[in-house]
């Protein structure tokens, strides 16, 4: 059959993902599924909190005539107006449900925004290490990916971004906490991004976006909070989403919120919500959208993933791994104690273990774990990575 040829070669360089699946899938086969140690996925198994089922269940109860009908593209006023309130407690901007609109997911959020934004061979620029679709959602709209590489502590770094910046130049797409290393922005960090940001933008004479995604906010630890965007970013749009925080990815809930005090809000406002019904999403999922209107300032047990977080990363670092401390998200990025991560992973994988490698998000010589999966996983998978490292003797 004759796809597109820019198709073919997007799945050909995201291939790492359909060979890992099948690896991990021949294996469970042959080892049986609880002799198998998968930790690369990011599917939570924790379930959503009681309150959704509530919800969920009040709905189906009581259905308001007209539930399942078509609405307005960017989504019921009463659900926009109550995230608007919510934002304007965490954040202390003046949000009304005019700034919001929903999506389908954050992976939704971004390619309306993307598509909304992006001239083509416009440039956004990502850092790595990065959620892997990035590239393809920026493909998606002919936009051009700029790859900036991290410092120790997988901040950018500064110096290489400044210098990335060019005329054509679009946005920044940032993504705190972070998938996969599990970092935190601090303040200061997005306070010195934002300066660079201006003078590239006096210099040029152009606008640049800034893009934070930002499904795992509420996924912090340590008292470590995730920086408000807005405040360092007049033109800052949010792309984020309920898959994580209430576990409910395969729900496709998520939205786009805009500065208040942006001043072109209203003609952006009227691209996403365009994008959202031109790129086929038409509108988020009604039933979703009437439940999360009840569920703000509601998340999963967020202490539960700091165990896990402790769990592994305790245990792992005795073994003599070196990690970065995840400061949230679910995700762990271990440096491969080999240069080649990709043969410390055929090592793992001997050991029934299965990670995913750097280059699979931008970063060669790590491995990405997950660890939003059942303790008994995390636990049995402690004696292949043991094994694994001490077959090294290093
Ligand atoms: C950093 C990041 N952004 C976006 C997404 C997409 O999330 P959603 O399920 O809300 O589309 C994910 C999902 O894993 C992610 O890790």
């Amino acid at each position: 059959m004759k796809i597109s040829k820019k198709i073919k070669s997007q799945i050909e360089s995201g291939s790492w993902i359909r060979k890992m699946f099948e690896e991990g899938t021949a294996l469970k086969k042959k080892y049986g599924e609880e002799n198998v140690y998968d930790l690369s996925l990011g599917n939570p198994v924790m379930e959503p909190p009681k309150k959704f089922f509530e919800e969920l269940q009040r709905l189906a109860n009581n259905p308001k005539p007209g539930l399942h009908r078509y609405m307005p593209n960017a989504g019921y006023i009463n659900t926009r107006s109550n995230i608007a309130n919510q934002l304007k407690k965490e954040i202390g901007l003046n949000f009304s449900s005019d700034d919001i609109v929903m999506t389908c997911g954050a992976g939704g959020a971004l390619n309306i925004i993307l598509k909304t934004l992006l001239d083509p061979n416009d440039e956004v620029i990502i850092f790595s290490p990065f959620f892997a679709e990035y590239i393809f959602y920026i493909e998606n709209h002919n936009g051009k990916h700029i790859i900036v590489p991290p410092d120790n502590n997988f901040h950018p770094d500064l110096n290489i971004f400044e210098k990335s910046i060019t005329k054509k130049t679009k946005a920044i797409l940032i993504n705190s906490p972070n998938n996969p290393s599990g970092i935190v922005y601090p303040a200061k960090l997005i306070e010195k991004i934002a300066n660079i940001i201006n003078k590239k933008q006096a210099e040029f004479q152009t606008d640049i976006f800034v893009i934070s995604d930002e499904p795992y906010k509420k996924i912090t630890f340590d008292n470590i909070k995730s920086p408000e965007i807005f405040h360092y970013f007049n033109n800052g749009i949010i792309a984020t989403s309920y898959s994580k925080d209430l576990a409910l990815p395969g729900e496709r809930i998520g939205y786009v919120a805009i500065h208040p005090e942006y001043k072109y809000k209203e003609e952006f406002i009227d691209g996403i919500t365009f994008c959202n019904r031109t790129l086929g999403f038409v509108n988020a999922p009604a039933i979703m959208q009437n439940i999360i209107a009840n569920l703000q300032n509601i998340t999963v047990d967020i202490e539960s993933y700091k165990l896990k977080r402790d769990f592994m990363y305790d245990n792992l670092t005795d073994m003599g791994y070196t990690i970065n401390k995840p400061q949230g998200a679910f995700y762990m990025f271990p440096k491969s104690p080999i240069e080649n991560e990709l043969k410390f992973i055929e090592e793992l994988k001997n050991e029934n273990v299965l990670v995913v490698p750097g280059r699979g998000f931008g970063l060669e010589g790590y491995f990405r774990i997950s660890y939003c999966l059942e303790n008994k996983t995390l636990e049995g998978s402690l004696k292949g990575f043991k094994s694994a490292i001490n077959k090294l003797n290093i």
